[in-house]
C-alpha cells in the first residue's frame, strides 16, 4: 500500500489549481441516469471515488467514455466526461458495490423516478459513525413511492409514477436534498422541499437539473420548489470547483505559512472557513483568479468552531482546522454538530505531540510550540488529510499511511503541494 513521506518546516509558496468538486461531481454523475440522452460533465476530478461511481453507474447499463487528450495538454486537465444510460439494464444496486461508496445509494432517487422501481443496499456504517438514510426514504414516500426494507436491501416502488409533494426535512441533510431533487424532476405535479441543505453542491446539481430541462427554483436556500416534467435531456455542465480541496489548502498555507494563490476557488463557497482562518492570523485577499492565504512571521490565534450546514463551517474541514489550531498559541474549542464519532483524527494527531482532550462532541486544543513527525494513519478522508497539514509543521518526517484516504478525495496531493516547496512524495509499495 502507498504511504506519503512528509518532511515538515518549509513554508508554502505558489499556486495551487482547485479541481471540481467531488461531492458535486458524484451526484451529478447519478442524476446521469434520469435520461436516455447524454449527459456531458466537464471538470469531474479523477478519484478513486468518481472511477468507482462510474462502475457503478456501468452494472445500471450507464455507457462512460472521455475526450481523449489533445496534444499539448496537460497530463493533468480534466477532460470531459460522457455519461448515457439509453437503457438501465438493472434496478438493483448490489451490496458489493454500495458498501464501497455510501453516496452511491442516491442512485435509489433516479432509478425510481425513471423505472418506477429501484432495489439499493443500505449503505451501512462507516469510519464517521453511524450514517442513517431515514430521511432519504421518507422523502421517497413522500413523492408516493412504496418502501421495503427486505434483506439489507431498500426496495422501492412507484409503478404509477411519482406525484409532487411538500417534503420537511426534520434535519439539514445533503443527501436528502440531492435524492429529493432528483426524484421530484420527474414527478407529476409540484414538490416543495423545506429545511432544504443549501451546500453549493445542491446548488450545482439543481443547474445541471435545469439544465437538462428540469424545473428548479430556490436551490441554494432552505425551500426549493420542483415543477415535475415529463422528461429530461442531455446536456453539458462544469462541475463546480472543490471547496473542501480550497479550504484544506487554506489550512495547509496557515499551518506551514508562506504565500498560496488557490487557483479557481470561489470565496463565497468557502465564507465560513475563511473568516475563520483570518481570525486564526492568516491574511485572505480575494482575486480574480481564486483567494490568495498568506502568513508570515505571526502565530496562529486560537478560534473556536462548531460545525454546522451550509453556509456554516463544514464539518468536512473540522480535522483540517484541526489540525491547524495543534500549533496556536493557546487553546481551542471544537464541537462537531454533524456527524458523532468524527474524531477519529484525535488519537493520530497525539501521536505528532498535539495536546487534544475530547469530552463527547467537543474538543479542546491547547497549542504546542512544536509538534514532531512519526508514522501516522487515518480512517477516512478527512481525517488523512489532517495529518498531512500537521507533517507539513512538524519537525522531521511524518510517514502517512492508508493513502488510498486521499486517493479517494484528493487529486494530485503531493504535486500541488510539492510545487509550492513542500517536501512530499508517495513511497509507493507493491500490493
Ligand atoms: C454529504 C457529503 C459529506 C459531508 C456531509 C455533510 C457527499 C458525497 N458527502 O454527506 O462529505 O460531510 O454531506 O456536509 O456529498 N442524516 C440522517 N438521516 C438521513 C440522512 C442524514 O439522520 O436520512 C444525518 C446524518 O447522520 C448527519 C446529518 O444528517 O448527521 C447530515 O448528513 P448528510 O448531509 O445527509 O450527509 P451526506 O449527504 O451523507
Amino acid at each position: 500500500m502507498d504511504r506519503i513521506r512528509i518532511v515538515g518546516g518549509q513554508e508554502l509558496r505558489g499556486t495551487i489549481p482547485i479541481s471540481g468538486a467531488k461531492n458535486a461531481a458524484l451526484p451529478l454523475m447519478i442524476a446521469s441516469l434520469l435520461t436516455r440522452e447524454t449527459l456531458t460533465l466537464g471538470n469531474v476530478p479523477n478519484l478513486a471515488d468518481v472511477r468507482m461511481l462510474v462502475r457503478i453507474l456501468g452494472h445500471h447499463g450507464v455507457d462512460y467514455s472521455q475526450n481523449g487528450r489533445r496534444a499539448g495538454e496537460d497530463a493533468h486537465a480534466s477532460r470531459p466526461i460522457h455519461l448515457s444510460a439509453r437503457d438501465i439494464v438493472d434496478i438493483t444496486a448490489p451490496y458489493e458495490l454500495v458498501s464501497r461508496m455510501r453516496a452511491s445509494f442516491w442512485v435509489i432517487a433516479p432509478l425510481l423516478a425513471r423505472m418506477g422501481e429501484a432495489r439499493v443496499s443500505l449503505p451501512g456504517g462507516c469510519a464517521i459513525g453511524t450514517r442513517p438514510v431515514d430521511l432519504l426514504l421518507m422523502a421517497l414516500e413522500k413523492l408516493g413511492a412504496a418502501i421495503t426494507i427486505e434483506a439489507g436491501y431498500a426496495h422501492a416502488t412507484a409503478p404509477r409514477g411519482l406525484k409532487g409533494a411538500e417534503i420537511d426535512f426534520s434535519k439539514v441533510t445533503v443527501g436528502g436534498t440531492h435524492t429529493a431533487m432528483m426524484a421530484a424532476v420527474l414527478a407529476d405535479g409540484h414538490t416543495r422541499l423545506t429545511n432544504a441543505a443549501q451546500e453549493p453542491e445542491v446548488v450545482d446539481l439543481a443547474a445541471c437539473l435545469n439544465a437538462m430541462g428540469a424545473r428548479i427554483e430556490g436551490a441554494g436556500t432552505a425551500t426549493v420548489d420542483i415543477h415535475g416534467v415529463g422528461s429530461l435531456h442531455g446536456a453539458y455542465h462544469n462541475v463546480l470547483p472543490d471547496r473542501i480541496e480550497a479550504g484544506t489548502y487554506a489550512m495547509a498555507a496557515a499551518m506551514a505559512g508562506g504565500d498560496v494563490l488557490l487557483d479557481g476557488a470561489r470565496p463565497d463557497d468557502l465564507r465560513a472557513a475563511l473568516d475563520v482562518l483570518t481570525r486564526a492570523g492568516a491574511s485572505v485577499t480575494e482575486t480574480n483568479a481564486g483567494v490568495r492565504i498568506k502568513r508570515n512571521g505571526a502565530g496562529i490565534s486560537p478560534v473556536d468552531i462548531s460545525t454546522a450546514p451550509h453556509p456554516g463551517f463544514p464539518t468536512d474541514l473540522q480535522a483540517q482546522f484541526m489540525a491547524l489550531m495543534t500549533k496556536a498559541k493557546g487553546a481551542s474549542r471544537i464541537t462537531e454538530t454533524i456527524f458523532e464519532n468524527r474524531f477519529m483524527h484525535v488519537q493520530e494527531l497525539a501521536r505528532l505531540g498535539a495536546r487534544i482532550r475530547l469530552d463527547g462532541d467537543i474538543a479542546t486544543v491547547e497549542g504546542v510550540r512544536s509538534l514532531q513527525g512519526a508514522p501516522v494513519m487515518a480512517t477516512d478522508l478527512r481525517a488523512s488529510v489532517s495529518l498531512v497539514i500537521a507533517a507539513l509543521a512538524a519537525e522531521g518526517e511524518t510517514l502517512v499511511n492508508r493513502v488510498y484516504h486521499l486517493d479517494r478525495g484528493f487529486e494530485h496531493l503531493e504535486e500541488k503541494l510539492g510545487r509550492c516547496g513542500a517536501v512530499v512524495e508517495r513511497l509507493s509499495s507493491p500490493g
